[in-house]
């Protein structure tokens, strides 16, 4: 009898996920054969979730919101970047029987705004609305870019000004509020808030965003966000959701299980098509 691998994506919220099929997709592109679920899992359900699950053969996790903490939490050893990201979003079973805990959100919305949207980072001014997990797992992969700088806005000032100061020994950052945002101009705004999934927007001035700046909802949707909307109306050259780190950020997960790299831009067109914006 042959043995599926198996993967899945642990999240609470997890109905709606892309990630069974963008799996599914990468195994047939590559001819791997493997099985990809979702698995809603509350975190207090977590450890023991993840236990049964590699207990059972399983070889490989993402986890998702509400569970990228606990996951770093849960792995044995963790990659540099899982590490300075305090989140992993990766479960990798190794030969010796030890969790690897990894993190490729970063480098998925890095290769997503470069490679795929041809967008150039180095001496860039950038902006991230948001100072919480989905923030802090972003900084380091875009300081390493080289950016001319990178200013963090919070609803709750503290938070940004902390955030930021932990990361200033890789690069030029700071914090601030969203009051602060009056007289700047940014090149590239980065919306990792939780406000889309609400239907919010953090108050932004008018003036923001550079001629020719971009915008990037690292939520996605079916329908453009309220603050792809915002780009939109304030001339963004692109505003952008996260379907294309979504799928980034999975190839990379792909390529850490099965050590082979699947083509991302199909799959990409094809969720694109899908959702007809
Ligand atoms: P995640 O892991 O998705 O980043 P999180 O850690 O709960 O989730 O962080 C949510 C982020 O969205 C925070 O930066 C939060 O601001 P606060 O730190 O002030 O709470 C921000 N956020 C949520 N709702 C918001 C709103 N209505 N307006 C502005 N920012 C909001």
């Amino acid at each position: 009898m042959t043995l599926i691998d198996r993967y899945a994506v642990f999240g609470c919220p997890i109905r709606h996920s892309k990630s069974p099929r963008i799996h599914q997709m990468f195994a047939e592109q590559t001819g791997q054969l493997l099985q990809y679920n979702a698995q809603e899992v509350p975190s207090e359900q977590f450890p023991a979730a993840v236990a049964r699950f590699f207990a059972e053969g399983g070889k490989g996790l993402n986890c998702t919101v509400p569970l990228k903490e606990l996951a770093w939490a849960y792995a044995d050893k963790k990659t540099e970047r899982a590490h300075t990201a305090k989140a992993v979003n990766t479960l990798a079973l190794q030969a010796d029987g030890s969790i690897l805990g990894d993190n490729t959100d970063g480098i998925g919305l890095v290769t997503d705004l470069m490679s795929n949207h041809g967008i150039s980072l180095a001496g860039s001014r950038i902006l991230i609305l948001g100072a919480g997990g989905a923030s802090r797992g972003i900084i380091a992969p875009l300081l390493e870019q080289s950016p001319q700088a990178i200013v963090i806005a919070n609803r709750t000032v503290d938070k940004a000004i902390n955030l930021a100061a932990e990361f200033h020994y890789k690069g030029p950052i700071t914090g601030c509020g969203f009051s602060d945002l009056k007289n700047q101009c940014v090149d590239l705004i980065l919306n990792a808030t939780s406000t889309s999934l609400s239907g919010q927007l953090p108050p932004l001035p008018e003036a923001l965003l550079a001629k020719n700046g971009v915008c990037y909802d690292l939520a996605y949707s079916n329908e453009p966000t309220v603050f792809v909307r915002w780009g939109l109306v304030n001339y963004a050259l692109k505003s952008l959701d996260g379907l294309g780190m979504l799928v980034e950020q999975a190839a990379e997960a792909f390529f850490i299980w099965r050590g082979i790299r699947p083509k991302t831009r199909p799959v990409i067109e094809l969720l694109n098509a899908e959702r007809k914006i």
